[in-house]
Formats: structure tokens, C-alpha cells, sequence
């Protein structure tokens, strides 16, 4: 048996948007309904987890997990400016709450993409405002529900927009797609955080990420706080100019932000892929390599290259925040042991690795690819919300049990006509 170090966090993700529904005071949600919109299709009720989050848990839990990771909505806790909703915030309690009743650490992210329209109306991720009204913020979640918290995140994926930017994955807006995104939000698309990577961004993340953390600090002093970081095995074609490319393209997206995450108790550490920099100072995928359904490169090796890394640039420990893959199930299974196998040989090695979170619990809304992508370990049929556990839940189920690689196939969960688990089969 490969054996993890004991306490070891096993758990799964998801991020409120995304699986909550009706998430309808943020800026992604008037983005969904621009027409023309860059989004597939709009979020509507996504698994209403907003409703149905005990028995979610519930199954979680039955699966063997001991922990999980989600995020809390600004745009519900201030849908206006200075205004906050108690029962939002109650809300949150409960499901905090509802996470220690079955044996499931919470770990909250305080913004996964995500802000308040009238933030968005006033520059969102684009003004150097934010710092200040995303503290803010931060210290009331703090104050109501930090000490309650096994780890908050305060930016999910804080150099994605700086990524987006640099590796040209910025949508084409139209000049309808502009127009139609002032009428619907009251503001252009750039300032979606995943859109906001203009001028001066690293420096604005950075300063709300540390507003951020002194405000949870003050409220909530023993709470483990943190960011997450987007993080890819990097490789270069063997030539001077791929790695000199290389070079500038870590500087871009990973240096200030492995810097500024020094000062905080942990790194988060989000890995999907590899990306190759070729001669001509593009990236991508190498040559020939088998396609996910996201067409990243199919890579579980790459999320161990991320820890190495991650580790070796902040010196804090790290936690496994997203780690998944979109396709078919079996791949997956075979996807998170090989992931799992890299992990362990690098605790092993001396990383400190405190925890793996899978991305993601149950299939969700993929952002501008719609409900199309599956990274779920829990199929939900959207119709009915039945949700349906699939085989690499049972996997990672007996593998979070055993705290150990190289398990007995996982128990299926049988669930209720609700969907809720009532024993396993
Ligand atoms: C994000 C998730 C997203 C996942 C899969 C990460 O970048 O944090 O919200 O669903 O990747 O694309």
C-alpha cells in the first residue's frame, strides 16, 4: 500500500456560480444573457446546490471524503453596495455547519470568477477599487463564518485573466458582443475577472489578495488563509528562443504571484494539463498528444510537475485545489490514480502536500462552454437534479478511506429517489 501521511485532506470542488443556480445579482449572469453572449448557455438553476446542498454532502461523505471546497457568492452576501443579506450569509452557515455534522472539512473560496454587478459597473477587475470593496467583503464572511472554516481561499485562480491575456484565449468580442454586454451588465466584457488581465493586473490582484488576507486575519486570526494559483506543468521545445519564451511567459503569469503567495499559510495548487512553448513563442499542446474533451493535453502526470514547482518558488505548503478532467469516466479513474501516484512520490520526495481536492464533485456550468463539459465525479441529470454517482467517485472514495493508493475497486453509493446516498452497494 502507498500510504499518504495520516490526516491527509481528500476531497472534491466546486465553486458557487457553478453549481448553485440563480446566481442572478453577479456579473456572469447578465454576461449569459447579452445576446449576442459569449457564453453557450446561460447558468439558470446549474444543480441548485443552493437547495439541495445536504444531500450533496450527504453523498460526499458516503463516498469516504473527509473534506470540501466551495466557494461563497460576494454577489449574494452584497448584492448592492454596502448591503448585506444575513440569510445569505446564514446560509452559508449551515452549509458550513452541515459539512462538520458529516465529517467534511469546509474549505471556502471568498471569489471563484465571480463579482457583484455593481462592482462590475464600477471597473470589477479592471479598477483598482476592487482591493478595497473585496476586503471588505472579505472581513463580513470572516467575521460570521471564519472561525468555523478549515481554510479559505480568497482569489480562486488569481493569474487566470493574466493567462488569458498572454496565451490569447481572450473571447473576440464583436461590436455587438460589446454592446450587447453594456446593456445587459452596464459595462464592458473586460471587467469579468477572467477577461480583466489589462495593464497593471498582477498589482491589483496582489493588493485585493492582501487587503483580503488582513481583513480575514483580523476577524478570524487562527483560520489557514491563502490563494490559489492556476498552475501547469511548463515545458519548451528544445531551442533558445522556446525557452527564452519560456522565461517571459512564467515572469507573465506565475512570478508575482509565487511571490506574493510567500506570506500565506498555503498555496493552492490548480492543474489540468501540460503547455509546451515552442520556437515561435506560442503555447500549446506538444505534437500528437492525446486530447481531453477541453483539448488540453491528457497529462495526470503534470498536476505532481505543478506541486514541484509551486513548493520549490513560495516555500508554503500546498493544497491540492482543482486537480480534474473532462471525458469519458474510465479515462478519469485512470486520470486520478495517475495523478495520485505523482503526489505521492513527491511527498515522498519532501513536498509538503497537505491535501488533493478533485475538480470537480458533480458535472456543473463549464463557464462560456456551458453544461456541455464534464469534469464531475457525480453526474446530475439538470431535468430532474437526480444526481448519479459514477465509478471514479467510488475510486476516490476507497482511496480517501484507505488514506492509500493501490485500493480494492470503490463501493458504489446507492441513492434515494431524491438522489440522497442510503447505503453503499
Ligand atoms: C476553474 C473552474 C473550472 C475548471 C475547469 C478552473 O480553471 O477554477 O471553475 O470549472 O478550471 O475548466
Amino acid at each position: 500500500m502507498r500510504a499518504f501521511p495520516e490526516g491527509f485532506v481528500w476531497g472534491a470542488a466546486t465553486a458557487a456560480h457553478q453549481v448553485e443556480g440563480g446566481n442572478s445579482s453577479s456579473d456572469c449572469w447578465a454576461l449569459e444573457h447579452a445576446n449576442p453572449s459569449v457564453f453557450a448557455e446561460p447558468s439558470g438553476d446549474a444543480i441548485d446546490q443552493y437547495g439541495r446542498y445536504a444531500d450533496d454532502l450527504a453523498i460526499l461523505a458516503a463516498l469516504g471524503l473527509n473534506a470540501y471546497r466551495f466557494s461563497i457568492e460576494w454577489a449574494r452576501v452584497e448584492p448592492e453596495e454596502g448591503v448585506i443579506s444575513m440569510a445569505a450569509l446564514d446560509h452559508y452557515k449551515r452549509l458550513i455547519e452541515a459539512c462538520w455534522t458529516r465529517g467534511l472539512e469546509p474549505s471556502a473560496t471568498l471569489h471563484h470568477f465571480t463579482t457583484p454587478r455593481w462592482m462590475a459597473r464600477q471597473g470589477g477587475w479592471t479598477s483598482p477599487k476592487i482591493a478595497d470593496a473585496f476586503a471588505r467583503y472579505c472581513g463580513v464572511v470572516a467575521e460570521h463564518v471564519g472561525d468555523d472554516l478549515a481554510s479559505a481561499a480568497t482569489i480562486n485562480e488569481i493569474n487566470i485573466p493574466a493567462l488569458v491575456r498572454r496565451s490569447r484565449m481572450l473571447p473576440d468580442f464583436s461590436e455587438a458582443h460589446r454592446k450587447a454586454a453594456r446593456e445587459a451588465l452596464g459595462a464592458e466584457p473586460e471587467v469579468f475577472f477572467m477577461f480583466a488581465g489589462t495593464e497593471g493586473y498582477a498589482e491589483r490582484a496582489i493588493d485585493a489578495h492582501r487587503k483580503a488576507r488582513e481583513a480575514i486575519d483580523a476577524a478570524s486570526p487562527d483560520l489557514a488563509v491563502g490563494m490559489t494559483i492556476s498552475i501547469q506543468e511548463e515545458v519548451s521545445e528544445d531551442d533558445d528562443n522556446a525557452r527564452a519564451a519560456l522565461k517571459e511567459r512564467r515572469a507573465a503569469i506565475y512570478d508575482p504571484f509565487y511571490d506574493a503567495a510567500q506570506d500565506d499559510d498555503f498555496v493552492g495548487v490548480q492543474t489540468y494539463t501540460r503547455m509546451m512553448t515552442f520556437r515561435d513563442g506560442r503555447t500549446g499542446r506538444p505534437k500528437g498528444a492525446e486530447k481531453t474533451a477541453m483539448g488540453y493535453e491528457y497529462r495526470p502526470q503534470a498536476l505532481a510537475a505543478a506541486c514541484r514547482d509551486a513548493a520549490a518558488k513560495t516555500g508554503v505548503p500546498i493544497l491540492i485545489t482543482e486537480s480534474g478532467y473532462s471525458g469519458a469516466d474510465a479515462r478519469r479513474c485512470h486520470f486520478i490514480q495517475g495523478a495520485l501516484e505523482g503526489v505521492h512520490k513527491a511527498i515522498a520526495d519532501g513536498v509538503d502536500i497537505r491535501g488533493y481536492y478533485y475538480w470537480s464533485a458533480f458535472d456543473n456550468f463549464e463557464w462560456m462552454s456551458g453544461y456541455g463539459q464534464k469534469f464531475g465525479i457525480i453526474a446530475v441529470d439538470r431535468t430532474t437534479q437526480k444526481r448519479l454517482v459514477k465509478p471514479s467517485a467510488a475510486l476516490l472514495g476507497a482511496i480517501a478511506t484507505a488514506n492509500a493508493l493501490d485500493v480494492e475497486e470503490g463501493e458504489t453509493v446507492v441513492l434515494s429517489e431524491t438522489g440522497a446516498p442510503v447505503g453503499t452497494g
